[in-house]
């Protein structure tokens, strides 16, 4: 016989639960991937580059049919990018946000387009995450080493360079803004890929000239980019192999942006070494990466770095300790930290006059 409701006490008492109740914080974490999701596809599928043109104002059915995306699919991404900020829902329609048109349009000066385009084809994924902390290097491209992949595939090169320059050409400016290189006269950029360093720094310094030192297939996009910065005169592009012959002298300071942290300690100490012996005494080495804070893992978006150059490179973030140590023990002095844009910082040293 079913249980009557006087027999269960009609109107039993809830317990209170007995566990916080606010799990924003875990659950705000599992959801992030979401939003890098519904923007990277966002950006693949053009929607704020029409939006902040031709479609600004758009319906829903307009921006289906712009996409091809399906009709619910199409509400879905719109309510969660809305949500995201980064399109504006108004009476007169639809339009990009002022963040989404700064950062996220194609062509825009110092827009992130190409690195959030790039995530489309490796978006980091819990599952490449477990196979690349298994294998312990480079995994983006399966077994290939990225920097022969790119030598091998011209798009690949071309897609990975405009994603740099994506990244680098903000910072740039604020190296630019914020480091004082009036004593230096010429640059050795090693591993430079788009030139978006050397391009702002000569920018800002006319006594300064520059050479891109990277490898083969970096070399022709390297010129466009200095060719439509109207600095080929200044700036100039030589093939090389870091790791190789020793980097070329001449030079008043060796310039690694991003590139320290795409190597284990031991090969960072390889190239510190190599670029002592290029400088003349006085020479600067100026260092440019997101660092890690040496007394907290923070801030949030440069720890998470590390799980990016596992799954791309051999390498890490660094702090700013192991920098010191690292640029001491290859004979430099006088380690000074500038923090330039954003989470970025120039670390730089002298080699002894
Ligand atoms: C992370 S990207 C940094 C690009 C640029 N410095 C910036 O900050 O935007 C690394 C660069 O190092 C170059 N590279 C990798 N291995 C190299 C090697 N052995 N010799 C010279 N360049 C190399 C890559 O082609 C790429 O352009």
């Amino acid at each position: 016989m079913g249980a009557t409701p006087a027999d269960d006490g009609g109107a039993r008492r809830v317990q209170p639960a007995r566990f916080p109740l606010d799990d924003k914080r875990v659950y705000d974490a599992y959801v992030a991937g979401r939003q890098s999701a519904a923007m990277c596809v966002a950006v693949r599928a053009g929607l704020f580059d029409w939006l902040a043109s031709e479609g600004a104002g758009a319906s829903l059915e307009a921006v289906a049919a712009r996409t091809g995306w399906s009709e619910r699919g199409t509400r879905s991404m719109v309510s969660a990018l809305c949500a995201m900020g980064l399109i504006v829902r108004g009476d007169d329609g639809l339009r990009v946000s002022a963040d989404a048109a700064a950062y996220l349009t194609r062509g825009t000066p110092g827009s992130l387009w190409g690195l959030v385009d790039m995530e489309v084809d490796h978006f980091l994924s819990p599952r490449a995450l477990m196979d690349a902390l298994e294998k312990d290097d480079s995994s983006v491209y399966g077994e290939a080493d990225p920097w022969e992949a790119h030598d091998e595939d011209p798009k690949r090169a071309r897609a990975f360079t405009a994603a740099m320059h994506s990244v680098s050409e903000r910072p740039a400016a604020g190296v630019a803004e914020f480091v004082d290189l009036g004593d230096v006269k010429s640059l050795l950029d090693v591993g430079g890929g788009s030139g978006a360093l050397s391009i702002a720094l000569c920018g800002a310094n006319p006594a300064l000239r520059a050479t891109i030192f990277d490898i083969a297939a970096v070399e022709p996009l390297a010129r466009e980019y200095i060719e439509d910065a109207g600095l080929s005169d200044r700036i100039g592009v030589e093939v090389g192999d870091m790791f190789g012959p020793p980097l070329p002298r001449g030079y008043d300071a060796v310039l690694y942006s991003q590139i320290l942290h795409d190597w284990g300690f031991e090969r960072g100490a390889e190239l510190l070494a190599r670029a002592f012996a290029a400088l003349p005494p006085g020479g600067q080495v100026l260092l440019h990466e997101k660092l890690v804070e040496d007394d907290a893992d923070a801030p949030l978006a440069n720890a998470l770095v590390h799980l990016d150059m596992l799954v791309w490179t051999e390498g890490q973030q660094y702090r700013l300790l192991e920098l010191a140590e690292l640029l001491t023990a290859a004979g430099f002095e006088g380690v000074e930290r500038v923090r330039t844009a954003g989470y970025w910082s120039l670390v730089r040293a002298r080699r002894p006059r």
